[in-house]
């Protein structure tokens, strides 16, 4: 038995009588016992030469997933489209969308796979058809990039109006809510909300629930971004009430990259139309809203090994253990004169990412040369984000593998530079 089966074991041992936590993943039981993460973590093959704390970018997996990736490399490699075309085109796919449905709650018929989240959301975003000349759509400072674009290229093409609204740095779950619904009320003729569940900014956990309940009380349609708290967070994805999300599956379900999946509710499926003039499958057929050409069929074929890694963890335990990594940390810092912590310790309101900057550090050029001290000087990586009301920050994210005396190198580090 290696050292992840080890810790597996004993944590799946330590885990019976949990109580589940809620959509929100608000929960904050006892931290996990730490020779169980231990194990776990040695579990990682990490390199040795820097501490990584900037793991909200993509996952890396652990050995077992990183193992069966390798042989689905090499196995694909011999057999080739041979594989592919009696094998996995169809019936390889069809199964791993069951898989998916089970994990996610849903049918199998609401579910297509993407190459990540982007691909997801522009898809879904691109392609909404119920917008008209005069209308509104709404999205936020703190969503992501590219999603961004994608609806102000709606906007453009369907002679919309867009409407950002501006979350404020000290942010906490009512103050979010009461934005959201003033924008609508300001914008009564808002169509589209793009709402972000954790934002790659400062790790905020947006309360969808609530706003959701909101836009769809005053028939706004909401596009789901959960790119971050999926497998970070446990929830479903029916708890959060969206009729259109976007996802991956290499963040923090730790699959290969290049993972992701699309949800559409079922009786909603009209209202995205079908990508690119897709013929390969029926309108009615949620796979007509995604059309990415030839895959890496070996990260797809990783994804059950990936998945049943995750789920013998436990997502509820991964979050209360990156939440506990990310509390070592800010709890040191919060109150420092020097220091700004953006995300706020609310329950419920943060997971593995938390922001920060050094007081009066506002441009974005202030906090990449902070990122490059920090990794050149104290060997710690982080990374520099824009986009926050009150100016640029820099984003620490642990993960599985993250050990307490990193966090105190990096608590150390910026003590030092503050
Ligand atoms: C909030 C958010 N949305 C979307 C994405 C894009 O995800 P993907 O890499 O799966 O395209 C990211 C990636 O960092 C993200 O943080």
């Amino acid at each position: 038995m290696d050292g992840f089966q080890a810790g597996r074991r004993k944590l799946l041992g330590a885990a019976v009588g949990m109580t589940a936590l809620t959509a929100a993943g608000a929960s904050r039981a006892a931290p996990a016992s730490g020779a169980d993460w231990d194990a776990i973590a040695q579990s990682y093959d990490i390199a040795g030469d820097f501490v990584n704390l900037e793991n909200a970018y993509y996952g890396i997996m652990a050995r077992p997933v990183a193992e069966d990736f390798k042989r689905n490399i090499d196995y694909l490699n011999r057999y080739n489209s041979y594989h592919l075309r009696r094998q996995f085109d169809r019936a390889g796919m069809d199964q791993l969308r069951t898989l998916l449905a089970a994990h996610t709650g849903v049918a199998p018929e609401e579910l297509a796979i993407t190459r990540g989240a982007t691909e997801s959301l522009q898809n879904l975003i691109c392609n909404y058809k119920l917008l008209k000349r005069g209308d509104s759509i709404m999205y936020a400072n703190l969503d992501y990039d590219a999603m961004q674009y994608a609806m102000n290229d709606l906007a453009q093409r369907s002679g919309a109006k867009v409407a950002v609204v501006q979350l404020p740095d000290q942010l906490n779950r009512q103050a979010a809510v009461d934005t959201y619904d003033k924008a609508l009320r300001a914008n009564p003729r808002t169509r589209l909300l793009l709402l972000t569940h954790i934002n790659h900014r400062t790790g905020f956990v947006l309360p969808v629930v609530e706003i959701i309940k909101l836009a769809k009380a005053r028939g706004v349609d909401v596009i789901l971004d959960v790119a971050q708290s999926w497998g970070q967070l446990d929830y479903k994805l029916p708890d959060l009430g969206a009729d259109f999300i976007g996802a991956n599956l290499h963040k923090w379900v730790g699959a290969p990259l290049g993972t992701g999946f699309l949800y559409i509710r079922k009786e909603r499926l009209a209202d995205i139309g079908i990508e690119r003039g897709d013929e390969d499958y029926a309108v009615t057929d949620i796979r007509s809203r995604v059309h990415s050409g030839t895959v890496n069929a070996a990260a797809l074929m990783t994804i059950p090994a990936a998945l049943k890694l995750h789920d013998d963890i436990g997502v509820a335990n991964r979050g209360r253990r990156l939440r506990a990594l990310r509390d070592h940390w800010v709890s040191q810092l919060r109150g420092h004169d020097g220091v700004q912590i953006l995300t706020p310790d609310e329950e419920g309101s943060y997971g593995a990412v938390t922001s920060f900057r050094l007081k009066g550090h506002t441009s974005f050029e202030q906090n990449v040369a902070l990122v490059n001290r920090l990794v050149e000087q104290y060997r710690i990586f982080t990374v520099a984000r824009k986009g926050p009301a009150g100016g640029a920050c820099i984003r620490v994210t642990p993960g599985l593998f993250t050990r307490t005396a990193d966090l105190d190198q990096l608590v150390a580090a910026i003590r030092n530079l503050a």
